[in-house]
């Protein structure tokens, strides 16, 4: 028992000398909070990622929210055109780097064109999805990005490190969208366990003291995306953030029956859709990104949120 108190005592002693930053790339060594906006499919937008961007956190959209490779990269000039102005207007408050979520999985055929496009914009950082691939980080690393790689476990952590991945992103239990069932605790302690780069820790984190606690975990990051999504600059309809902003943690539901992999969805949205689930078929290979190619033809929102809802509600 004693010997289990020292540990802990040392732990605690340990993390208090935070920040960390072996291997940091130093775009991320100077925001305003150690905070990475989470992309999210169809609501996150140009306007979102420059205010986050001003706000000094880095902002993020995922690749396939411009419809092409074409309008994609439009978006990011647009957001290098708005970030290089913020940065000459102010430049004792200069803005912070964004990220661009890319999905590696190889039902993506647009992946090759949006990582040409990264490139051409000088994107800084990215985010890989769904099943690291070194090729891709190679042609990333090539042009001096930075890639976090998305992962629910220590198994897929280990995976993407062996792939070249450059920082982890830990989805934990009670993240919006496709997300893991691990305690955050046990999360960090497994991959810090594993590597010292950067990692950035997501599920349910809306506030400041999370970020803080997200830190005394042995994050350098909080990743945070449900709270955004009641923005004015956030591409969500009326209804739905209406939705995010009137929910509970006891409005989530966890199902893979939408896309075949397991995430949180926003039981007011499925109600109001009619889509409540009763049997979920055994999902065809690939059928998430089926299923997201037919939520974009249909321009409809995912009706996702994370367990971080309480910080949406007006005070
Ligand atoms: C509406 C919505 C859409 C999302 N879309 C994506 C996506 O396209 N790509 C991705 O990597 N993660 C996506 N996510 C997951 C987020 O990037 C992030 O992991 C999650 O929001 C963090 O948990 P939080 O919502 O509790 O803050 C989405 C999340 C939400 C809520």
């Amino acid at each position: 028992m004693l010997e289990m108190r020292r540990e802990l005592a040392a732990d605690v002693s340990k993390r208090s000398r935070i920040p960390r930053m072996t291997r940091m790339p130093a775009a991320l060594q100077h925001l305003a909070l150690p905070v990475i906006a989470a992309p999210m499919f169809i609501v996150s937008t140009p306007r979102l990622v420059i205010a986050q961007c001003t706000s000094g956190i880095v902002g993020s959209l995922p690749a396939l929210n411009g419809r092409t490779s074409e309008q994609l990269d439009e978006w990011l000039g647009e957001i290098n055109d708005a970030l290089a102005a913020w940065d000459r207007a102010y430049p004792e408050r200069r803005s912070a780097p964004y990220a661009v979520n890319l999905i590696v999985h190889r039902s993506n055929a647009r992946l090759e064109r949006d990582i040409e496009v990264c490139v051409r914009r000088g994107v800084k950082i990215c985010i890989t999805s769904l099943g690291a691939q070194a090729a891709v980080n190679d042609a990333l690393h090539a042009a001096g990005v930075f890639v976090f790689h998305d992962v629910i476990n220590r198994r897929f952590a280990l995976k993407a490190l062996e792939k070249g991945a450059d920082g982890l992103v830990a989805v934990a239990v009670g993240a919006g969208g496709h997300a893991g069932t691990k305690s955050p605790f046990a999360l960090m302690q497994e991959l810090r366990a594993e590597f010292d780069g950067p990692i950035a820790l997501s599920g349910a984190i809306a506030t400041g003291d999370a970020v803080f606690a997200a830190r005394a975990l042995g994050a350098d990051f909080a990743y945070v995306g449900s709270a955004f999504i009641a923005t004015e600059e956030a591409a969500a309809s009326d209804a739905y953030k209406a939705a995010v902003v009137a929910a509970s943690s006891d409005d989530i539901l966890y199902t893979n029956c939408f896309t075949g992999v397991h995430g949180n969805y926003l039981l007011p949205s499925i109600r109001a859709a009619g889509r409540i689930p009763t049997t979920c078929p055994r999902p065809a290979p690939g059928s998430r990104w089926n299923s997201v190619a037919r939520s974009r033809r249909r321009g409809r929102t995912s009706g996702a949120a994370g367990r971080a809802l309480l910080p949406c509600k007006p005070s």
